[in-house]
């Protein structure tokens, strides 16, 4: 069994997998939501704190696993450098008393994975991550071969869900926010900008729409529910078409077969409605997203792709 922890955030969370058939025998997550939620965004230091305390209360759980663990994980980038390192310190700690390996994990290969959780990986792939921190479009032919194509130049699609959702004072995280307000919203009353729009180029940017969401709620001296609605709905449509006109161009210039969301706002059901009709016009593209458990941080994902790096990597012995 494989030991793992996530920490690169506000989720603390551990797993025990199977090394030999892929089947998640313990997983717990304590999300720190409600703690940040009224800073309306992660607090490094809170988290930090908070993984401290959250951490080893879930280790307590998996004692009875602990004797068969062969090898313990762990994310070590990228992230809050004061919640990895939480993280790190436990999996460090796990390594040398059992004096079992330990496996540096990077967060966006643990999304990518997040797709196999009990399940054998299945590749080429391209791959859409759209979180918190990133929002990246990459080619994935295997562990070792991950092409990045386009991400953003400053803000993330989640990111931006989470200020236009702190700007309307509903809350954090804001992508469920904000999509659950869209829906009672008019997507057309406010004429956001579609980023990038005439740029040639696949890469994503979110500041400007922000902004734009910005001055149109100050234009609004008072805001009612149904404004909060309508912006929600707004923003979404602008937010989503930006990521749907530069998949165009890259489905334009290529031929490929299977399409994959991942990420915590690869819940979106908004993103992904748009994405399956986007793949429908050019043909028969498969799409692939995680389980809606599997779309936010879990340490799952992260014991997931160890388990490829302990297959792959033929000098490791366990
Ligand atoms: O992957 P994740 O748990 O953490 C990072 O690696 O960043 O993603 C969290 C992000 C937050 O910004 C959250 O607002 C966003 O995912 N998110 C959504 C939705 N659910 C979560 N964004 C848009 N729509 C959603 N339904
Ligand atoms: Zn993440």
């Amino acid at each position: 069994m494989i030991l793992s922890i996530e920490s690169s955030c506000d989720d603390s969370s551990i797993a025990i997998t199977s090394i030999k058939t892929k089947k998640v025998l313990f997983s717990k997550k304590l999300s720190q939501e409600s703690y940040h939620d009224k800073y309306g965004g992660v607090v490094p230091e809170l988290a930090s704190r908070l993984h401290l305390k959250f951490l080893p209360n879930i280790l307590e759980d998996c004692l009875e696993f602990l004797d068969d663990i062969k090898a313990v994980a762990v994310t070590t980038t990228p992230g809050l450098k004061v919640s990895l390192v939480e993280g790190i310190a436990m999996a460090k700690a796990i390594s040398i008393s059992k004096d079992i390996p330990l496996i540096e994990v990077n967060h966006l290969i643990g999304h990518i994975y997040s797709l196999f959780i009990e399940k054998q990986v299945t590749l080429p792939l391209t791959v859409l991550l759209v979180s918190g921190g990133h929002t990246e479009l990459m080619e994935v032919n295997s562990l070792n071969d991950i092409k990045t194509i386009g991400k953003t130049i400053d803000d993330s699609f989640g990111e931006s869900f989470d200020k236009v959702s702190k700007m309307l004072g509903l809350g954090y995280p804001g992508g469920p926010i904000v999509e659950r307000y869209a829906k009672g919203g008019d997507e057309n009353r406010f004429d956001f900008p579609v980023p990038l729009r005439q740029s040639p180029d696949i890469m994503f940017s979110y500041s400007g729409l922000k902004n734009a969401v910005r001055l149109a709620i100050q234009k609004l001296e008072k805001q009612n529910k149904q404004d909060q609605m309508d912006i929600s709905a707004s923003f979404q449509k602008s937010a989503t078409r930006h990521i749907t006109m530069k998949l165009k161009k890259y489905l334009k210039s290529t031929d490929i077969k299977r399409f994959a969301i991942v990420g915590g706002a690869s819940a979106n059901q908004y993103l992904i409605g748009k994405i399956k009709v986007l793949l429908d016009e050019f043909g028969n593209i498969e799409l692939l997203t995680p389980k809606l458990g599997y779309c936010s941080d879990n340490a799952q994902m992260i014991g997931r792709v160890a388990i490829e790096m302990l297959l792959c990597d033929k000098n490791r012995s366990i």
